[in-house]
């Protein structure tokens, strides 16, 4: 039976037992902000667990996960993956154990015919809470006794993270056999493969609080997760999920291309790996997220470097993954249109991202040779991480190298240092207190869907529905700072970049408080941040800061006129990857794989001035989304619009789009006409990351005041160089030459002082004439030392030359050689002195450098010398 069936078929059996069947959500908990990914089917379900939303009272679904706590298991065991697909069915107050039960065992033995003498379950045998007698009774209905196990917390009670949703759990082993341990008394808790945990029922009766006590939930819920990949190696009759049809046409491809048997160990770990992450990464790239070094954009380039590193083992000396994608759009066949969707654009990241990860690799590579090199005889652990994190090595491979060459890691260093860097990521989670959250499922829930009304006024009439105090309490009056929730109003909440509008609160034509921001913590209601004095149900005006607003809409605008030109320019290849509008600026980031040309992006920005000069009418409708397509409108990877969208179209109508200079889906704030973004200025160009290039700049009345205060610096600059201000950059341009000729001769001047001698230096003439020069020239700087021993040396036929100079505590010197010697060399003479200076030194037969403290004077660091010269 295909995986497609297999998910099909589940769907449709609880859509026949009544439950509405739900979409997966995407990998970016929009709406928990304490989760870094989608993690299991109920995450969408949270504030239906809760009781805070009670518009469903069931559900089901196949939700996308991905989990990373476990990436370096992943490859070496039959069941870990990063990313996978959750069967789930939910109840929130609806049906409890009994159908939960009596379901799954239908599903499994008279859908799916699996014969039950295969199955196994095991019940909570109780701990933190009472054991799970109703449980236990429902399942004898089925099973035997002796196939009922009675387990702990750390197998039967499921909780979500910390806090939030859990309870006690049931599952169901499927049995497979004369596999694993082949020990008689083998049961289902041994981890030796035979018994493989495929369906999780969990009872989510409790909220866990943040001091670890349990709190009943308003309704008992059901909550449950069958890892579709199991159920297709159960139902394939395969060993491992390695080998169900969700992961095969990935690992044929690959063992095809690098010429692999897939039989030893090795061989078969890397190709899991690469079959796993490649196909985690393509599902993150699809949603928008970019490898970085932080959040969500590091747990993608770990999986990308991994899968690259395992590639690279197997034999491929290129960028190699890329070239797999294509595969996880044939696996799912069009079931995630994200993914087809966006396969250039996934395919593009991969490969720059294991392009860069293979340059940093030889570096490594280099790095760590080096590191073994001087001589100590272990490795640090911070070291040895920081080439496991930047290069992409394991501390096995790191281990093997050192080993060879007789150095030891610092393993528990080692732990250390990647316990910081967990803690680096899992800080993203903590941003936002769970308190927090729960305050903003809570305004989300308890809320109507504010009206916005901001499109098409800047003043509109609201009533007061919510207060919260600055600790995020609820308070039916706010004196001082605080968040309002109005039933209407024309300020434009923080979304899409475009930050929130400020303005003013009147109440009989009085300002009673200001607003400072608005934002949409979930994403229907908008939380106004003020400060003054309002009252829950008091009527108001509110007034948005007209001028703040028309410099926002100004700048807004003229990204659309940026990112069409941009597409003009390098193709629609292009991806919008972030961007910032506020009254005074504008940022774009967009990928492109390369680093544009200055005619290229000079184009760009003619293209998208004159388009303000031809003063397009700017226009906004809500449409159907299924519209997007048909009129070619550009939207934003991992984006979820709501249908009907907005659509911004500037040229052309929406009756005849082919005339449109740029059509986005946006719910931004926007111009009526381009001639009102006034000019696109681009004040600076950048790479944000690989593949990631970033446009900052103004427009708008901001633009104006931009170069009106340029001028104004002109100006002053004018006056102050006595020329007239057209003539500025040439005489700058002088004034520059002038100064490097004259740094130039000074230098040289500088030089010859000091080498010319003093009473800094002592000369000592030994046996057959060597010349044995020591100069001390302080003040000089470090590099200056060579051209000072330089003129030194041209005085002597046969010489040593040492010239230093201390400065803080430090010493500097290099080390000349005029003439041949038997016995020493500039490098030895250099590499003994850094020595008694606890420095190092370096160079070669005739000419060193070198440093150390300040500390020994030169008579005693030449007392040796002299008699080996
Ligand atoms: N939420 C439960 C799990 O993830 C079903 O196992």
């Amino acid at each position: 039976m295909k995986s497609t069936e297999i998910r099909d078929g589940y769907l449709n059996f609880f859509h026949s037992k009544g439950l509405p069947i739900k979409p997966s959500s995407s990998l970016i908990p929009h709406s928990d902000p304490t989760l870094l990914f989608t993690s299991a089917g109920m995450v969408q379900f949270k504030a239906n667990f809760l009781g805070i939303d009670d518009s469903l009272k069931n559900a089901a679904s196949c939700q996308k996960c991905v989990r990373t706590t476990d990436i370096d298991s992943v490859g070496f065991t039959e069941r870990h993956l990063t990313f996978f697909e959750m069967l789930g069915n939910f109840s929130f107050g609806d049906y409890f154990k009994k159908e939960a039960i009596d379901w799954a065992w239908e599903y499994l033995t008279k859908t799916l015919h699996i014969p039950a003498d295969k199955l196994y379950v095991s019940i909570y045998k109780g701990g933190i809470a009472p054991r799970d007698e109703e449980a236990y009774n429902q399942w004898l209905k089925y099973v035997p006794a002796e196939r009922i196990f009675e387990l702990g917390e750390a197998d039967n009670f499921w909780t979500m993270g910390p806090t939030g949703p859990c309870g006690p759990c049931t599952e169901i082993y499927y049995d497979f056999g004369d596999k694993g341990c082949k020990n008689p008394h083998c049961d289902i808790t041994c981890d030796c493969g035979r018994f493989v945990e495929i369906w999780n029922i969990v009872f989510e009766s409790y909220n866990r609080q943040e001091d670890g006590t349990f709190k009943p939930l308003p309704h008992n819920n059901i909550d449950t997760g069958m890892g579709l990949e199991r159920l297709c190696m159960v139902m394939q009759k395969v060993n491992n999920i390695f080998e169900t049809d969700l992961f095969t046409p990935i690992i044929n491809q690959a063992k095809q291309d690098l010429h692999l048997k897939g039989e030893t160990k090795e061989e078969i770990s890397s190709l899991r790996i690469i079959a796993d992450h490649v196909r985690s990464s393509s599902f993150l790239i699809a949603e928008g997220i970019l490898p970085s070094n932080e959040g969500r954009g590091y747990i993608l380039r770990r999986l990308i470097r991994r899968a690259a590193r395992y590639a690279r083992l197997m034999g491929a000396d290129k960028p190699y993954l890329y070239t797999l994608a294509p595969k996880v759009k044939e696996i799912f066949n069009g079931l995630y249109p994200e993914i087809d969707k966006n396969m250039p654009h996934i395919q593009d990241v991969l490969k720059m991202e294991e392009t860069t990860f293979l340059k940093t690799l030889v570096t490594g590579e280099e790095k760590l040779s080096a590191l073994l090199a001087d001589g100590a005889d272990t490795l640090s652990g911070e070291e040895a991480f920081h080439l496991h994190e930047t290069y992409g090595f394991p501390l096995e491979l790191t281990k093997e190298i050192a080993s060879a060459k007789g150095v030891k890691v610092d393993e528990a260093g080692y732990e250390k240092a990647k316990a910081a860097a967990q803690a680096k990521s899992r800080s993203y989670a903590d941003e936002m207190t769970k308190d927090k959250a729960y305050m903003m499922q809570h305004v989300e829930t308890h809320n109507p869907a504010t009206v916005f009304t901001g499109y098409d006024t800047l003043t509109d009439d609201g009533t007061v529905l919510m207060l919260l105090n600055e600790k995020f309490e609820l308070t039916d009056e706010v004196s001082g700072t605080g968040y309002a929730v109005f039933d209407k109003t024309p300020f434009y909440a923080e979304s899409g970049g475009q930050v929130g509008d400020k303005g003013s609160v009147l109440s009989d034509g009085k300002e009673i408080a200001r607003v400072e921001d608005v934002q949409k913590p979930i994403s229907k209601v908008f939380l106004h941040k003020i400060s003054g004095t309002l009252k829950k149900g008091q009527k108001v005006r509110l007034c948005v800061d007209a001028a703040l607003r028309k410099r926002c809409m100004a700048n807004h605008s003229a990204i659309h006129l940026v990112n069409a030109a941009l597409r003009q320019v390098f193709g629609t290849g292009v991806h919008q990857s972030g961007s910032f509008v506020s009254p005074e600026r504008f940022r774009f980031d967009y990928t492109l794989s390369r680093t544009p040309k200055a005619e290229e992006l000079n184009r760009a920005w003619e293209i998208a001035n004159r388009a303000v000069e031809a003063a397009l009418p700017v226009n906004c409708q809500v449409r159907p989304l299924a519209d997007a397509e048909k009129l070619g409108a550009v939207t934003l990877l991992g984006e979820t619009y709501a249908d009907p969208a907005r659509f911004v179209l500037m040229g052309g109508s929406f009756e005849h789009p082919q005339d449109k200079y740029s059509l986005e889906l946006c719910a931004g704030t926007h111009v009526k006409n381009t001639a009102d973004v006034m000019t696109v200025l681009v004040l600076k160009e950048s790479s944000v990351s690989a593949g990631v290039r970033r446009i900052e700049g103004v427009a708008g009345a901001a633009a104006l005041d931009y170069l009106k205060n340029v001028n104004l610096q002109a100006e002053t600059l004018a006056a102050r160089l006595e020329v007239p201000s057209k003539d500025v950059f040439t005489r700058v341009n002088a004034i520059m030459d002038e100064l490097k000729e004259v740094k130039k001769r000074y230098m040289q001047f500088r030089e010859r002082t000091l080498a010319a001698g003093g009473v800094d230096e002592m000369s000592f003439t030994l046996k057959n004439g060597v010349n044995l020069v020591v100069r001390k020239a302080d003040g000089a700087e470090p590099k200056e030392l060579r051209n000072i021993a330089d003129t030194i040396a041209q005085k002597y036929q046969k010489a040593v030359v040492l010239v230093s100079c201390d400065k803080d505590g430090k010493r500097a010197f290099v080390v000349k050689t005029v003439g041949k010697f038997e016995h020493i060399d500039a490098v030895t003479v250099a590499k003994q002195i850094a020595a008694d200076l606890n420095g190092r030194a370096g160079g070669r037969a005739d000419f060193a450098q070198g440093g150390g403290e300040a500390k020994r004077p030169w008579q005693e660091l030449v007392a040796g010398l002299k008699d080996t010269l």
